[in-house]
């Protein structure tokens, strides 16, 4: 089955009222592939989120960078799917490193937000991946695996999720995987899916890479056969975004 190509642009916990306005008038006005070709996903802080909804093109869509695991409640801080789907939030990115590292998110906790968001109706692009000592000490795919099966033992249905896969030594550093370390990750986890969770979902499921891509490399990715798109997060902020998502053709 053809996978569409995916580019999602993380902002992370960046940006003013102002800049969140440049960065959308900078889309809006770029000449990209069509949807056919490419889906291109942008992720605001929350409290951009109805501001980058009201302005954007309609043929990019949004994501929410997190949601509450459960049903919405006495949870000072949090936002729930429910509110999101309430937005008109189509998508959500679960599971990025940097809330599993800093907010000890587990890979069970990971699990039960992903079948939760999407039991919601919410898309998710759920993160996975090593860290360098992990990728060092050979365990890369055993530590990317684990985490893929939490989040398979929750969800039966695949098809609203895209894996993204980010080295952890590659998000912010400037040192992105070689296509052919993405390529060996993202065929192995193709493969994981295959012997684990099914033929056909191996065959759809979207698997994008993730770690400092820019518009210098992401042509060089976007040719490996299991790259089906990024996870960007740095130059989703800048101009640059759009060369990226022309790297879908
Ligand atoms: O979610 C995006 C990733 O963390 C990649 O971030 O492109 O700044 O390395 P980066």
């Amino acid at each position: 089955m053809a996978r569409k190509f995916f580019v999602g642009g993380n902002w992370k916990c960046n940006g003013t009222t102002e800049e969140v306005k440049k960065i959308v008038t900078t889309l809006n006005e770029a000449e990209v592939p069509s949807h056919d070709v490419v889906e291109v996903v942008v992720s605001p802080p929350f409290v951009f989120l109805t501001l980058v909804k009201s302005l954007l093109r309609s043929d990019f869509h949004i994501a929410a960078q997190n949601c509450w695991v459960r049903k919405g409640g006495a949870f000072t801080g949090e936002i729930s799917a429910e509110m999101l789907v309430n937005l008109g939030i189509p998508w959500v990115i679960i599971g990025h490193s940097e809330r599993r590292a800093l907010l000890n998110e587990s890979n069970e906790f990971v699990g039960d937000k992903v079948a939760y968001g999407l039991s919601q109706g919410l898309k998710v692009i759920a993160c996975i991946g090593e860290t360098l000592e992990q990728r060092e000490s050979g365990s890369t795919m055993a530590v990317v695996a684990a985490q893929t099966k939490a989040i398979a033992d929750k969800v039966t249905n695949w098809d609203n999720v895209v894996l993204a896969y980010e080295p952890v030594w590659a998000i912010g550093t400037g040192k992105v995987a070689t296509p052919a370390q993405a390529q060996e990750v993202h065929c192995e986890l193709r493969k994981w899916l295959n012997e684990n969770v099914g033929a056909d979902v191996a065959a759809s499921t979207r698997i994008i890479y993730g770690g400092s891509v820019n518009g210098a490399n992401c042509q060089e990715l976007a040719g490996q056969a299991d790259v089906d798109g990024f996870l960007v997060g740095g130059a989703s902020l800048k101009p640059e975004f759009v060369d990226i998502i022309k790297s879908a053709t």
